[in-house]
């Protein structure tokens, strides 16, 4: 048994029932959030949450805080604002423009940026300006292609302060994934970038989306960030340099306001069909949601701290807590473009350093990379600035926790691990860091004003000590206003389940003091290094290979990733056995990253002659899920066919291990 604890203390000790983590005295004295949070929310959640919206800078007051139709929410009713005003303008007007807004940390070394909120300010309307040149008016979509740079930001919030949705799409998604978002939007603009830099090489970002527009004839202007200088392909009368149209526009720009219920962006995200979902969030109720988790959760007092949410602006974790929040608190973060080991596996140690981070955020997947690493990379830099340590995007397990909190956190930064979901827009179940007693593993409580229970199969909560869906019981100001262009989905996806309550897709369970723990997807979607992706989209993308017959994808879990997509196919014909076998897997896996994105690329894909199936035809993803975890094999009765496991089990055990790249 390993020595974790400072004390000599056991792994098991540590993880005992009995472990819990007051926060500090000192902490919890001076924190931004105080015990009395819980009551004065839950007397009357609407008017907390009103009161919270008042923080931020309305140009019309708002007259009814909620309307709640089921499962349709308007918030704060007749208000007016801008969310690049709250983000950007009024903090300058406060006399705060020489505060830093980003540290921007480039991949390559040494390319770094300092960008004060009057820097941002000016480049949000030079941004604004050109966009409103090349045509885009309130309520036109833009799509936003781009590497981690600062110009994401600035291309973000130009839109909102239009009034013009954004979506951006990550990166790391194909030209057809970017192509389907683009038309399923009627977007007519697209932001993006010649490339980003990936571990030192350039990679192509312009690129994807020249063939993706070759599906898109409506967009007519495609705005180009240079950011690698790499040779890139132009279309006259469609394409423009960002430098040249933004950089000679006028430094100001007059906002106007919107209603608070006015789109502020689309975020695609995987359900469990083939087709990704719109997810749209509007601007007062969400800039309310994510001001206000952000500054209780992590504390957050922006005179002195510096935050570092390390996650992509292509997702909504970007989107809440670089931009939105962040921002709307006038808080200085830090921004970096790159992988955790680009320039050496310290070099996020060389960044909490560098710019005294007090703030950190990450994933359990990039948790654990760095444990992998070990702990004399963070031991040898000084981390004393670190004060908060948060985690999203996927269960924590109790090690990666108390590696965490002793290896980042000095045994004294309080840990707070946030469950919410991109329709969510804000963080949901989450300890408090100077009220909250928290257990690893455990994400604790609903937020203020935040009501969550765990239910059985009919919808009845079950007690303490038991497992359960995950459901919200009442409406919150960041929820997800529908999916985009189809209402009808957005009923039956999660409201149905559960008439009248949201149902979240996730599994949980009450532990016997009533805290919570998540326990993953209980759907058809995975969840690889906190990414959601469909089993039903990577099954359409393999079954669009012209080799493939039929294909099943499951979520296997993994030690690091959290998850993997493992992939069963069948083949037309024999199926090739040893080098011509292994070439069409590869082949097969390069189709899903053409189809979606390197992302979802299968770990390993197995070529089997059928695949498992009830007598009504069902594929037992299931028992595959076992096949791919190697554990023993449940009841099989229903199946077709039980020889077909045994030899896919069989066939697996001895197939090759593929020891990919990461995505
Ligand atoms: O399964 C849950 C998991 O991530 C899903 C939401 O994914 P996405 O919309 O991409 O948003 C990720 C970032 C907010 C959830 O349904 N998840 C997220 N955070 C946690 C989590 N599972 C357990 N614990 C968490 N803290």
């Amino acid at each position: 048994m390993s020595d974790l604890g400072a004390n000599g203390e056991t792994l098991e000790a540590l993880l005992s029932e009995e472990r819990r983590f007051p926060p500090p005295d000192d902490f919890a004295a001076e924190a931004v959030a105080q015990p009395g949070v819980y009551a004065a929310a839950a007397a009357d959640p609407v008017a907390w949450w009103a009161e919270q919206a008042r923080s931020l800078r309305w140009e019309t007051p708002w007259e009814t805080d909620l309307e709640w139709e089921p499962p349709f929410a308007r918030w704060f009713v007749g208000g007016r604002l801008n969310a690049s005003v709250n983000c950007v303008d009024r903090h300058v007007e406060a006399g705060l423009g020489a505060r830093v807004a980003f540290h921007w940390v480039g991949e390559p070394e040494d390319d770094t940026r300092t960008i004060t909120y009057a820097e941002l300010h000016q480049m949000v309307c030079q941004a604004a300006n050109a966009l409103t040149e090349l045509g885009v008016k309130t309520g036109d979509r833009v799509a936003i292609y781009v590497p981690m740079i600062p110009e994401a930001v600035v291309a973000m919030l130009a839109c909102a302060r239009l009034g013009a949705p954004h979506s951006v799409v990550f990166g790391g998604f194909s030209a057809e994934a970017l192509a389907g978002r683009i038309l399923d939007l009627g977007a007519r603009t697209v932001i993006t970038a010649d490339g980003g830099f990936r571990r030192g090489a350039p990679s192509g970002l312009k690129v994807n989306v020249d063939q993706a527009l070759e599906q898109c004839p409506e967009v007519q202007s495609v705005l180009v960030i240079r950011r690698t200088g790499q040779e890139v392909a132009w279309q006259e009368g469609r394409d423009l340099w960002w430098h040249e149209l933004v950089d000679r526009q006028s430094p100001a720009h007059t906002p106007e306001a919107f209603d608070a219920e006015h789109p502020l962006y689309v975020m695609y995200t995987s359900g469990t069909t083939a087709k990704p979902k719109g997810i749209l969030h509007t601007t007062g109720g969400y800039l309310t949601h994510v001001s206000v988790t952000h500054r209780l959760v992590f504390d957050v007092k922006p005179e002195e701290d510096v935050f570092w949410t390390a996650a992509d602006i292509g997702w909504v974790t970007g989107h809440s807590y670089i931009v939105y929040g962040p921002l709307a608190n006038g808080t200085t973060s830090v921004m970096y473009e790159g992988t955790p080991d680009a320039g050496g596996r310290d070099r996020w140690w060389r960044i909490v350093e560098r710019y005294g981070v007090s703030i950190l955020y990450t994933a359990p997947t990039t948790i654990r990379t760095l444990m992998k690493w070990g702990e004399e990379l963070p031991a040898s830099h000084d981390l004393s600035s670190l004060r908060v340590l948060g985690s999203v995007g996927e269960p924590i397990n109790p090690e990666a926790w108390m590696w965490y909190r002793r290896n980042i956190g000095g045994n004294r930064c309080p840990i707070v691990d946030t469950w919410w979901q991109t329709e969510t827009g804000g963080i949901m179940i989450t300890p408090l860091p100077g009220v909250t007693t928290t257990k690893p593993g455990a994400a604790m409580a609903p937020f203020p004003g935040i009501g969550a229970d765990v239910v059985d199969n009919h919808g009845v909560s079950v007690g303490n000590g038991q497992g359960g869906y995950l459901i919200l019981t009442q409406p919150w100001p960041g929820m997800l206003r529908g999916i985009w262009g189809d209402p009808e989905r957005y009923r039956e996806t999660y409201w149905s389940r559960f008439p009248g309550r949201y149902f979240a897709g996730d599994g949980a369970k009450r532990d016997e003091d009533g805290d919570l723990w998540l326990l993953g997807r209980i759907d058809d979607v995975m969840n690889v290094s906190g990414h959601r992706i469909s089993t039903t989209e990577v099954e359409h993308a393999l079954v669009s290979h012209p080799g493939v017959v039929e294909a099943a994808v499951v979520g296997a879990s993994d030690p690091t990733t959290g998850q993997a997509v493992v992939a069963f196919v069948t083949v037309r014909g024999e199926g090739p056995e040893g080098e011509a076998g292994r070439e069409l897997v590869d082949d097969m896996r390069a189709h899903v990253a053409s189809v979606i994105g390197p992302i979802a690329k299968p770990r390993q894909i197995l070529l089997t002659p059928e695949l498992p199936k009830t007598r009504s035809g069902k594929i037992m993803r299931r028992l595959l899920r076992d096949v791919a975890e190697h554990r023993e094999l449940g009841d099989v009765t229903t199946l077709l066919d039980p020889t077909v496991v045994n030899m896919i089990d069989e066939k697996l055990r001895h197939a090759p291990q593929s020891e990919e790249e990461e995505p």
